[in-house]
């Protein structure tokens, strides 16, 4: 192959920076037929620092289009985390007689030398051509409460049967809470509520996002979901994020998810985490999304050790578009993800291996037929009589990635700690679990793998774990294992785009 070195990890299903440094997805709205992707974005080189927004376009969440930075830092403000809306009524008055402008909140994170140094505080600007080009806006900022740690605005419109109006959540990230704010103009700003400290605490408070979903599909039972990014503090160290299922009022939100609740089922004992994953940061939904649908979109690493990632010159992939709903499980409002499109749909797929069952006895089964680099694996194991079933996925001279399910234990695991390379910091090589439990003494797994990436969707997307790995490009073998006894595998399905 003519890849070089430095290209050889990007991603085929994944956005990834081009060349020079990403992290936090900003900005994520559907407009005109479009989805848009801004995101933290260092212009001038492949580490962190002079944050600006970048931005990329896409029809289809898979294939994206760059496009030149939309909101570059100067000599005052680096641009850090914030959202977009679609402002349809011009209730900003920023619009023009025929253009409804896309208004961006952000916060201007102040250099040294500017009054405000030291200061983070939420700044507009706006875009009359469809999100391409962006003006500050001169008021800025819009709310400055004298904090240096007030960061990541979200801004969405809320309505109910009386009021329709912008509401806001934002971080006061080391005090661990989240601030709302509402506005009839997107300029002037109201303090509304705060929640938190609450649940998973042991890292800052980040990218919050507050969205109302209905409850299994039924859309006269809605709840509210925050969810609330946390570095580190993850569940396997790190950044993670956590989310929360409650009420918005307009005003507060009330957590029915905090872990001291004691409901019906007794006391929640355990927190929420969106992705169990060493790699799922700074997860934001969409806005605009048609049909009602929430789409999220996370920054695919983990700051524990982002600045080295072996991706020379480009640094950082995004997650999968993936689609999130609200599902009662055990008695509880639970969040469930699922890929926000079907890649054996719309990629043209060059080979698909599928069998309906095998059964392996204490032995691993390598699947000469199934190889391949970037795959959907999808599969049923009854883990029989095992100790221990998975997958080894990306299999080479010794190197794989192992995706288990220890049954005693009731863990899912990715094991990453012979990967491919993981030198480049100590905290890379990882072995990271979750809980998990069969349905119907069954275990359902779609796996996405890519360059650099497993991304695991356990139980209908009840558990997922996000992993970042860097193996060699001629690690394409794919096994299924179980050891200490007999399981069986069923309706495997692997495609593959490679
Ligand atoms: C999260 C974060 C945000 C901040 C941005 C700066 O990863 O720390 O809180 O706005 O990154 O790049």
């Amino acid at each position: 192959s003519t890849a070089s070195t430095a290209e050889k990890y990007r991603p085929a299903l994944h956005f990834s920076a081009q060349n020079t440094w990403i992290n936090d997805p900003n900005g994520l709205v559907y407009h005109d037929g479009v989805y848009h992707l801004y995101f933290q974005n260092n212009p001038h080189g492949n580490v962190w620092g002079n944050m600006s927004w970048g931005h990329a376009t896409s029809e289809d969440l898979l294939a994206w289009t760059h496009h030149p930075v939309a909101i570059a830092c100067d000599e005052n403000e680096d641009i850090f985390s914030g959202s977009i809306v679609f402002d349809r009524d011009n209730n900003s008055g920023l619009g023009t007689a025929g253009t409804a402008p896309l208004v961006a909140i952000y916060t201007s994170a102040y250099k040294p030398g500017h009054a405000r140094h030291g200061i983070q505080a939420q700044s507009i600007a706006y875009s009359l051509d469809g999100g391409y080009t962006w003006m500050k806006h001169g008021g800025n900022p819009v709310i400055d409460r004298g904090s240096p740690e007030f960061r990541d605005p979200k801004v969405f419109r809320y309505s109910s049967a009386g009021a329709s109006y912008w509401v806001m959540v934002a971080v006061e990230a080391q005090d661990h809470q989240v601030l709302l704010y509402k506005s009839e103009n997107l300029l002037d700003w109201e303090f509304l509520s705060t929640f938190g400290p609450a649940n998973a605490t042991g890292g800052v408070w980040e990218c919050p996002d507050l969205f109302e979903l209905p409850v299994d599909d039924d859309p006269t039972r809605t709840k509210w979901v925050l969810i609330v990014n946390l570095n580190p503090g993850g569940p396997n160290k790190g950044s993670a994020g956590q989310y929360f299922v409650g009420h918005f009022d307009g005003t507060t939100f009330a957590s029915e998810s905090t872990v001291s609740e004691v409901r019906g089922g007794g006391p929640l004992s355990e927190y929420q985490w969106l992705d169990w994953g060493r790699d799922y940061y700074a997860a934001v939904s969409f806005a605009d999304v048609p049909d009602g649908r929430r789409l999220m979109i996370s920054w695919m690493n983990n700051w524990e050790y982002a600045n080295q990632i072996p991706t020379f010159p480009w640094r950082s992939p995004m997650s999968l578009a993936r689609e999130v709903s609200l599902r009662t499980v055990h008695g509880r409002p639970r969040l469930v993800q699922a890929p926000a499109f079907d890649p054996g749909q719309e990629l043209e797929s060059t080979d698909r291996f599928t069998q309906e069952t095998l059964q392996v006895h204490d032995a691993a089964l390598r699947l000469d037929q199934a190889e391949g680099a970037v795959q959907r694996i999808e599969l049923s194991i009854d883990p029989g009589t095992a100790a221990e079933v998975g997958l080894v996925v990306r299999g080479g001279e010794n190197q794989g990635t192992r995706i288990g399910i220890n049954i005693a234990q009731s863990r899912l695991f990715v094991d990453r700690r012979n990967s491919g390379e993981s030198g480049f910091h100590e905290a890379f090589a990882s072995l990271d679990t979750a809980p998990l439990r069969p349905a119907n003494g069954r275990y359902e797994l779609t796996i996405f793998v890519d360059h650099c990436s497993v991304e695991v969707f356990a139980q209908g997307g009840l558990v997922t774990m996000t992993e970042l790995i860097f193996p060699s490009p001629l690690s394409t073998g794919l096994s299924v294992y179980a050891s200490g006894g007999s399981a069986s595998f069923h309706d495997l399905s692997v495609v593959r785009f490679d």
